[in-house]
């Protein structure tokens, strides 16, 4: 049944399939418009193979990334409108509906099945990745923690933003390796520099000076600081439980119809706050993923209780930190900005460099 062919698809057949992962721009009132997008990782997606193609890369090279989220799926995509031969290593993340898609779009999909003794699966899935690297001499990892064209990728997206709303104050967006929120940021600012950059964490992400711990939100959040992620884009940043996540996403839903994946309900919830603080000012809020990948989940309200992930109520404002060691429990919110980690935190970001290194970033 699987599709191996890898022949790619004529030009103008590729550019209106990724023409049409473009987000959707939708008021949601008169200064909090969302950016909707199908697929957010499409973008870097498309735009890493794109630079990769630039600098050499030839069509029978193997493209190989460690992933269980949407960049998978963003890369399956755009490997397959360019008959690009891809392989995805992964772990017990990749839910079993996700690794069928990947698989009917021509991907090679490794699941690791063993944590490693010391960093766990994203260690396992790492070395399982250079292995394959060793064997196969012609391949090329992707690597959007670290690579510089995924926060690149988004100044397409800074100019649909720039032509269709043209004044906006603030950028309200959940960070996972900081592409979207840095790329965008950075590119809108260009030409409105005093524009504010609100970043959505969750707790027990080391992004933004958590420690790390167990988190049941996936797509936000980290358990290593990678490169492209620059802190002195950021004037706040708000942590946001699992539980509020999924249930904003679901009021998201029940209230507008847009059927969303738990990372824009998180980033809706703080952007509608903003946006009601500020009713002079426009907000413009990313909203990464749709709600297909969710439904047992976020969408499931049995999954919902016995996991203690539904909330009759969401809180109407966040607490307010100084330290992010602070934030926990409850959506809660700190004034970072524009300061680097260190400053910010207190804490030194080379305790977390060892993380960074190549060797250890891994794609959610
Ligand atoms: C569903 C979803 N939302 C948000 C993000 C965060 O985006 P970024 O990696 O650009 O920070 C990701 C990252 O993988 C994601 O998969």
């Amino acid at each position: 049944m699987r599709d191996m062919h890898t022949t790619r698809l004529i030009d103008d057949t590729r550019s209106a399939i990724l023409e049409s992962y473009r987000p959707a721009l939708i008021p949601l009132s008169t200064n909090l418009t969302v950016a909707a997008f199908p697929l957010m990782k499409v973008y870097p997606a498309d735009y890493c193979v794109r630079r990769a193609i630039v600098d050499g890369m030839r069509s029978e090279t193997l493209v190989i990334e460690s992933s269980s989220g949407t960049l998978a799926l963003g890369l399956a995509i755009v490997s397959k409108c360019r008959g690009l031969r891809l392989t995805i290593v992964t772990d017990h993340a990749c839910d079993d509906p996700f690794r069928r898609r990947l698989e009917d779009l021509g991907a090679h999909v490794e699941i690791v099945s063993r944590p490693a003794v010391s960093g766990g699966f994203q260690r396992a899935r790492l070395d399982r990745l250079h292995e394959i690297r060793r064997k196969e001499t012609n391949a090329w990892w992707v690597n959007q923690y670290d690579n510089p064209a995924n926060p690149v990728a988004y100044s397409a997206l800074a100019a649909q933003l720039l032509d269709s709303i043209g004044k906006i104050d603030c950028l309200v967006g959940t960070v996972g390796s900081g592409g979207s929120m840095c790329g965008t940021a950075t590119y809108l600012r260009m030409l409105l520099p005093s524009m504010k950059a609100i970043g959505v964490d969750t707790f027990g992400s080391v992004l933004f000076g958590q420690p790390d711990a167990q988190r049941k939100l996936r797509g936000l959040g980290n358990s290593i600081l990678p490169a492209n992620l620059d802190h002195t884009v950021f004037d706040e940043i708000h942590w946001v439980s699992a539980a509020e996540a999924f249930t904003a996403t679901r009021r998201l839903h029940q209230e507008t119809t847009l059927f969303r994946g738990p990372t824009s309900g998180a980033a809706w919830l703080v952007a509608r706050f903003w946006a009601a603080k500020n009713p002079d000012l426009n907000a413009v809020c990313l909203l990464p993923d749709d709600g297909t990948r969710y439904r047992d989940t976020a969408y499931d309200d049995r999954y919902l209780s016995k996991e203690g992930l539904w909330l009759d109520r969401l809180p109407a404002e966040p607490r307010q930190v100084n330290n992010p060691v602070d934030a926990s429990g409850v959506w809660s919110c700190m004034n970072w900005q524009r300061r680097t980690y260190e400053s910010a935190t207190g804490k030194s970001r080379t305790s977390n460099h060892e993380q960074t290194s190549p060797e250890l970033s891994v794609a959610s």
